[in-house]
């Protein structure tokens, strides 16, 4: 089994490109086969989460081509079955945007209940909601989601809870009802922007998307369209804070610093250097990390999903800080890990008191899920001596080339399989 094997304690220094955002390329992967016309999407990451919505997208007959690594150009024109139900859609959490998808074009659609990283409760009765109240009868049944309309008819969508999937599936759907739909208290995130600009560039009609309410007026059909996803805030926020973790200096190239402001400001509170620039920004780590508090949000809050690496940081960071996490429950499992490795943290319900140490020391130690992997990894490149990081399938859900990009910025680490790639890397990095 892979691992990475990582000698830590070096600051990670230089430039590093960031790629399209995930959250954003699975729901337009989905939302691309709603035309018959064809589509061209570029910056699309080459993780393994898009590439099992790719496979499953051409098990039910979209044709896909990868003009380059991140250009892949869809045509949904010769669809021939509305069940998405592959062995891989099953281990992803965005299988169920085909759902919004399917039923928006076809006003059917039969969707293997979706998995995920195990991070909480992770529940999809505001998307069921939603689909329900745009006539549609949802049932599930055998593991499959079964969502089914005559016609799909615009409506007033209350979201009990923000959610980002929920608000982009139901904004699929209704983007092709009869009518107008409002959907309040929609999430904010840029990614839910992304995926409404790109149904506005298919010909779809959605206003507001980026507030918490969204009003979408319905069109009979969508056309083909050529888009570029934008830039991964999560992927931009974990070199960020690779920067403080290693008391490095990078420069994460082709991001919106727009959307890192929650981020930026917790780096500056912390005791680190930010300077934006149009579509990059630079953080430096030259003095010793304070404690702080932080909450996560949705949108614009600190987001859940870069909440396990300033937790990284910030057993790092001199003096006690507390971290609450308000998005899902059970998102501290890594904890265990980073203790191994010498932090002292004590997890009570949904809030983490850290007391700051000196330095970590390298371990053996595991991913639980893809953010709190990466996580790990700035961990151990910040640990003195050699850690090894097995699990690394979650890593690679989310993060294209994690390793090399590390290693652009001096990161000593190494993608091992065997005990004796282990004691090589030992000898190299001793
Ligand atoms: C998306 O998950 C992301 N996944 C997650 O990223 C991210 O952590 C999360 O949004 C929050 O930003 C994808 O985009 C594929 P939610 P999602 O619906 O859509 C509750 C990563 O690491 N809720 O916004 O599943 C839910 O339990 C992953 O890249 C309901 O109660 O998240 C949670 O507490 C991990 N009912 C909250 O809302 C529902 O019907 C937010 O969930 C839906 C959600």
């Amino acid at each position: 089994m892979e691992q990475y094997a990582i000698k830590g304690g070096n600051p990670l220094v230089g430039d590093v490109e960031i790629g399209g955002a995930k959250n954003a390329a699975l729901p337009i992967l989905a939302a691309s086969v709603m035309t018959d016309e064809t589509v061209y999407i570029d910056n699309m990451p080459d993780v393994r989460d898009t590439n099992v919505v790719l496979n499953a997208m051409q098990d039910i007959g979209v044709s896909i081509k990868r003009a380059e690594r991140h250009k892949v150009v869809v045509n949904g024109g010769n669809i021939h079955s509305l069940v998405v139900n592959g062995e891989g859609v099953k281990k992803i959490r965005a299988s169920y945007y085909f759902l919004g998808a399917l039923l928006g074009k076809y006003k059917q659609a039969e969707v293997v209940l979706p998995g995920g990283c195990d991070i909480g409760m992770r529940a999809i009765d505001q998307h069921l909601k939603g689909f329900r109240a745009l006539g549609a009868e949802v049932n599930i049944e055998y593991g499959l989601i079964k969502a089914k309309a005559e016609k799909l008819v615009g409506s007033h969508i209350y979201m009990d809870v923000s959610s980002v999937g929920a608000t982009i599936n139901v904004m699929m759907a209704a983007a092709m009802a009869e009518g107008s739909s409002t959907i309040e208290n929609a999430a904010k995130e840029p990614h839910v922007v992304d995926v409404a600009n790109f149904l506005n560039s298919m010909g779809a009609n959605i206003k507001g998307a980026g507030t918490d309410v969204i009003r979408i007026k319905g069109v009979p059909v969508l056309h083909g369209t050529e888009y570029t996803i934008i830039p991964d805030q999560i992927e931009a926020g974990t070199f960020m804070m690779a920067a403080a973790v290693t008391k490095g200096d990078i420069t994460v190239k082709n991001v919106i610093p727009k959307h890192l402001e929650s981020i930026t400001a917790k780096l500056l509170e912390i005791g680190c250097e930010v300077e934006e620039a149009d579509d990059c920004v630079r953080v430096v780590a030259s003095k010793p990390l304070k404690s702080t508090q932080i909450k996560t949000l949705p949108y614009p809050g600190y987001p859940t999903d870069m909440q396990p690496q300033i937790t990284v940081a910030l057993a790092l960071a001199s003096g006690t800080s507390i971290v609450t996490e308000s998005i899902f429950e059970n998102r501290f499992k890594y904890v265990d890990e980073l203790t191994k490795m010498g932090a002292n943290i004590k997890v009570e319900g949904n809030t983490a008191i850290i007391t700051g140490v000196d330095n970590y020391t390298g371990a053996s130690i595991s991913s639980p899920d893809l953010r709190a992997g990466a996580a790990l990894v700035l961990a151990a490149l910040a640990a003195e001596g050699v850690s090894l990081v097995d699990e690394i399938k979650y890593i690679e859900r989310g993060y294209e080339d994690f390793h090399l990009k590390l290693r652009g910025l001096g990161a000593q680490i190494d993608l091992v399989e065997t005990e004796k790639d282990i004691r090589k890397f030992r000898l190299k990095t001793s």
